[in-house]
């Protein structure tokens, strides 16, 4: 019995490890307390949280001004491409991505190289 009680505790630890290492940005969400309601509107989740629920605590403006700050080469929250959904880079449960390359392929081009959290 004992063993077995570790067999599924140490399961369960190396299911929760491989969930949480992917994903970089829950991790800092958890931390502050954002709750899986507050993104998604269910207790439950069944369906992706909508980028307008970012905005109850994210603004566009104010994360321009953050970047800017930053000096970064091409500033992801102020370009042509406007004012994209969040969730088309920042990915809550997996890798995030750079949605820009979807249209800049140039794999030369470094600005392109944002590290996204
Ligand atoms: C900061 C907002 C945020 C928080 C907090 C959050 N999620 Fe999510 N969740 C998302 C976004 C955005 C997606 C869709 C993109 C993705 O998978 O990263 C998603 C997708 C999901 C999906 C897949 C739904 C589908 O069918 O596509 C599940 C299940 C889920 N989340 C569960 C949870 C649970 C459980 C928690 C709490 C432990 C949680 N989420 C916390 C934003 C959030
Ligand atoms: C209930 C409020 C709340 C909601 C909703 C929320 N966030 Fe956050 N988010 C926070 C807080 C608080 C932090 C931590 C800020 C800090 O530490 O400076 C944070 C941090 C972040 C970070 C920085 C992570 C890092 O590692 O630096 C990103 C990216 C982010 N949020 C994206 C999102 C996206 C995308 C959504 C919607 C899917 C979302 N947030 C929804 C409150 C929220
Ligand atoms: C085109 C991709 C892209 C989109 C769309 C995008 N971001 Fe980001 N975001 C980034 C990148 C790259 C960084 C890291 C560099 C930086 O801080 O500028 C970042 C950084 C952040 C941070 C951390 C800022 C800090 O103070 O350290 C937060 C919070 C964040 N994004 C939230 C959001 C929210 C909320 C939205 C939607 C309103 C959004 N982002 C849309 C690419 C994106
Ligand atoms: C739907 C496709 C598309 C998306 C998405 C897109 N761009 Fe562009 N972008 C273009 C096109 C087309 C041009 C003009 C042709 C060119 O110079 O490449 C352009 C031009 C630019 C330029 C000026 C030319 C240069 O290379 O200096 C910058 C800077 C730029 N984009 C940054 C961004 C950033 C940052 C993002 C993500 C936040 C982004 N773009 C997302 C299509 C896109």
């Amino acid at each position: 019995m004992k063993k077995l009680k570790f067999a599924l505790a140490s399961l369960l630890f190396i299911g929760l490890c491989s969930v949480v290492s992917a994903q970089p940005t829950m991790m800092k969400h958890q931390a502050k307390g954002v709750s899986c309601e507050q993104c998604h509107k269910s207790a439950a989740p069944v369906a992706a949280a909508k980028s307008k629920t970012c905005m109850q605590c994210h603004n566009y403006p104010d994360l321009a001004k953050a970047s800017a700050e930053k000096k970064v080469a091409l500033n992801p929250h102020d370009s042509h491409a406007g004012q994209l959904r969040c969730t088309l880079c920042h990915k809550e449960h997996q890798q995030s991505v750079v949605y820009c390359r979807q249209c800049h392929k140039n794999a030369d081009d470094k600005r392109f190289d944002m590290t996204v959290p």
